[in-house]
């Protein structure tokens, strides 16, 4: 099939290779000519694991390519993905514009019958919305809703092995065809969700917050603990094991951050609001969601008995391993944090590097190599878990730190809660986890 895909993000970057890769013939089409030069030129605007090669492979086959207009010849398309952003408005509701623009982008080249395939996550109601657009324009194109559930950093595995595609739509003409776009992945019945385009769109935005309850909940745990000397790991063991609850999504940490979980907890509860009601279960989320940053920021203080003056380095700038994705990022909060509370930042990520850089500009100096933003340094803050940062060389962490003024020796606070105290303690160093055993025990003789 024909297909355009407007957006060439993380989401539409993915889908429209993933979807040439099943044998369809893609244009991915974006308003930011830039992005668009440099995937003609071969170049890949963002870090996803076999995400360039896949790309190099179906260019090369002819079946993708890139646009920042729509010729004539390539407005004959089956199908319309639309998978442009949706952020936060000023009240946390999602703005849409961007997926009116694609919409009059679309009436206007239109020039078949086809299908509207909304990708972005979109307030209920949405769907219908476009279609009411796209009427008015006397174009005839069905507008079907299809989530998209990635997970940046394992985003192809997610593709082309999906946990489920759900389909939204309103005719059975519709949703054949979309299950026929996909048909290639074969997956089993239970595997596709048919329903209308509100529940399909509801149903996003009820996973990740689903997902954000879970790890909020985890993370006033940790707070607990720290509070009461209780131990999230053993606390997390406990609780997963019951196999109602299930193991995943239970690690207590810096609180969610990236381009969805905020934003999507935040729209459902305006959307809620907007209908009179209010979620209190995904209020709170948000609300200890906040908090936990600032409980994170305020264990580096206590650590170092104050950070003014203090040069702190971080390890991790992305907002989970994987991905060179910045956006609502834990690391990008505390650095604000710790910048703000006069502090010298030192950064390091294996991807994310650049864009920390850039958001910054200047205010925070970002390495190339992990050692190498340690010298110096009072403290070290692991924020993200990539693998490299997993088991460090811990004495050579603790040749590059500093002792703090007061004499106290340098502070590793591990966010994520990867490090065995006892390796830490055992190179001279202070550990500070979330709400975790942070000193050694003296055994009974
Ligand atoms: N990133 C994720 O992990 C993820 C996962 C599931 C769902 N989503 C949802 O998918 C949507 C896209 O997310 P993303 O992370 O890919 O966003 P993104 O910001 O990476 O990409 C959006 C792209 O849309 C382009 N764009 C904006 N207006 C346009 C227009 N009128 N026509 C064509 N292109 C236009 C932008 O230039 C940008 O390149 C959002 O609704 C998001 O919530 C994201």
């Amino acid at each position: 099939m024909r297909i355009v895909v407007l957006g060439a993000g993380y989401v539409g970057l993915v889908t429209g290779t993933g979807l040439s890769d099943l044998g369809h013939e893609v244009l991915l089409y974006d308003i930011a000519a830039e992005k668009i030069a440099k995937l003609r030129d071969g170049r890949v605007p963002i870090y996803e694991p076999g995400l360039a090669d896949l790309i190099r492979r179906n260019q090369r086959s002819g079946r993708l390519s890139f646009a920042s207009d729509i010729a004539f010849e390539q407005s004959n398309a089956d199908a319309w993905f639309i998978s442009v952003g949706t952020p936060p408005g000023a009240d946390g509701a999602a703005d849409v514009s961007a997926v009116v623009a694609a919409t009059d982008t679309i009436a206007r080249v239109a020039r078949k019958e086809a299908f509207v395939i909304v990708k972005s996550t979109v307030p209920v109601g949405t769907c219908d919305l476009v279609q009411g657009r796209l009427a008015a324009a006397k174009v005839s194109l069905e507008v079907v809703s299809n989530p998209e559930f990635l997970k940046e950093g394992d985003a192809l595995s997610d593709f082309f092995k999906p946990d489920r595609v759900v389909i939204g739509a309103h005719t059975e003409r519709a949703r054949d065809f979309v299950r026929a776009l996909y048909a290639p992945l074969q997956l089993s019945g239970e595997r596709i969700v048919m329903t209308d385009p509100r529940s399909s769109e509801l149903i996003k935005y009820a996973a990740n917050t689903m997902l954000a309850v879970r790890i909020s909940f985890m993370n006033e745990l940790s707070r607990l603990c720290h509070a009461t000397g209780a131990d999230i790991h053993c606390v997390r063991r406990g609780v997963g094991s019951d196999a109602r609850i299930g193991k995943k999504f239970l690690y207590a940490g810096p609180g969610y951050g990236g381009s969805c979980f905020p934003k999507d907890v935040q729209a459902l509860a305006a959307l809620a609001r907007a209908h009179g009601l209010v979620l209190e279960t995904a209020e709170a989320a948000h609300r200890a969601n906040e908090e936990q940053a600032r409980f994170v920021a305020q264990l580096v203080e206590t650590s170092l008995s104050g950070v003014m003056g203090k040069q702190i380095s971080v390890w991790g700038c992305a907002f989970k391993p994987e991905t060179d994705d910045i956006r609502e990022s834990p690391a990008v909060k505390l650095c604000h944090t710790l910048l703000a509370r006069g502090a010298t930042v030192v950064a390091h990520d294996p991807e994310a590097g650049p864009n920390f850089a850039k958001h910054f500009a200047g205010k925070v100096t970002v390495k190339e190599r992990e050692y190498d933003a340690l010298s110096g340094s009072h403290a070290l803050v692991l924020l993200t878990e990539w693998r490299s940062y997993r088991a460090p060389s811990f004495t050579e962490i603790r040749r590059r730190l500093v002792p703090s003024p007061t004499g106290a020796a340098p502070v590793l606070v591990d966010a994520r809660n990867v490090w065995r105290l006892e390796d830490v303690l055992r190179a001279g160093l202070r550990y500070q986890g979330v709400g975790v055993r942070s000193r050694a025990v003296k055994t009974q003789p």
